[in-house]
């Protein structure tokens, strides 16, 4: 991968990296779209698929993780994706080193998920080292993931530009993600109060963060499997707690519907 890289370098072509660990939906279509925006049709558009296990910390999400290579091919045919960068394996048996941050990790789906983000961070340094993007294109639904990597970008020095795509969702509000096929029977149906709660929050700004939590979480726990991990209203800069939920700020939350945990954000 990085001889080809060095060789777009050489000949002076734009190189755009979309990370992915596959499952493709139409919200990394999205994203692959923006990366062809961004590069014109001479440009080189990668996408990497690849389900990083370093960035699991519950071994069952990872055994149960969607894996569909041969149709998510297809969809980069579709979209005229240049390289499918699929490595069956980027970490070496003693691998010793790894990419840690200290303040945007201490929070959120971090204190939920210990060691994601270090995961998270360790192979995207990877995949920048080895497809040397000039771009790379990230999707907001996860928020905090876009926090930690442009400060990634900024304090190793990275010469590259990140790019944010929106949120795409299905009709009825839920963010699409690669994990809602594992929503069986009734909780497919369940998982739209999260983005209704978002809604919900949009009608109360002005309200004091930790009475409209207290309210979000039974909403969202009406559902019979709903458990939230957490609901936080946030300053979008630097994603610390506001006391009074304001225009401008963000929801961000996290809950289980059954056995899948998703995650959620919107802007208020
Ligand atoms: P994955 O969950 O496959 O997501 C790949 C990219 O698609 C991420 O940037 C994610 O934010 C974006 N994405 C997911 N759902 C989206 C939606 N509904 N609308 C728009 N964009 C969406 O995020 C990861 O993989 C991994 O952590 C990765 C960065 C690849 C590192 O392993």
């Amino acid at each position: 991968m990085q001889r080809q890289a060095l060789g777009w370098r050489q000949a002076g072509s734009r190189v755009v990296l979309v990370p992915t660990m596959g499952a493709l939906h139409d919200g990394h279509r999205s994203l692959i779209s923006l990366a062809r925006k961004k590069v014109k049709k001479d440009g080189v558009v990668v996408v990497s698929i690849y389900v990083n296990p370093v960035q699991f910390n519950d071994p069952q999400d990872l055994d149960n993780y969607p894996r569909t290579l041969s149709l998510d091919k297809k969809i980069c045919r579709e979209e005229s994706v240049d390289i499918v960068f699929a490595p069956n394996n980027l970490y070496k048996k003693d691998e010793s080193v790894e990419v840690k941050e200290d303040n945007l990790t201490t929070r959120l789906e971090g204190v939920h998920r210990p060691g994601h983000f270090t995961g998270v961070m360790t192979v995207v340094a990877k995949l920048f080292n080895l497809v040397l993007p000039d771009f790379s294109v990230f999707g907001e639904k996860d928020f905090q993931q876009v926090a930690v990597i442009r400060r990634m970008v900024r304090d190793m020095n990275y010469p590259i530009s990140i790019l944010v795509g929106p949120t795409l969702r299905e009709v009825d509000g839920l963010a699409m993600s690669s994990r809602n096929v594992l929503l069986t029977g009734d909780l497919r149906g369940q998982a739209t109060v999260l983005s209704r709660a978002i809604e919900l929050s949009r009608q109360s700004i002005g309200s004091r963060s930790v009475y409209l939590k207290r309210r979000l979480r039974r909403f969202i726990e009406k559902q019979p499997d709903a458990q939230v991990d957490y609901i936080e209203f946030v300053d979008t800069i630097n994603l610390n707690p506001i006391k009074t939920v304001n225009k401008g700020s963000r929801i961000l939350l996290a809950a289980k519907i059954g056995p899948v945990r998703l995650i959620d954000n919107g802007l208020l």
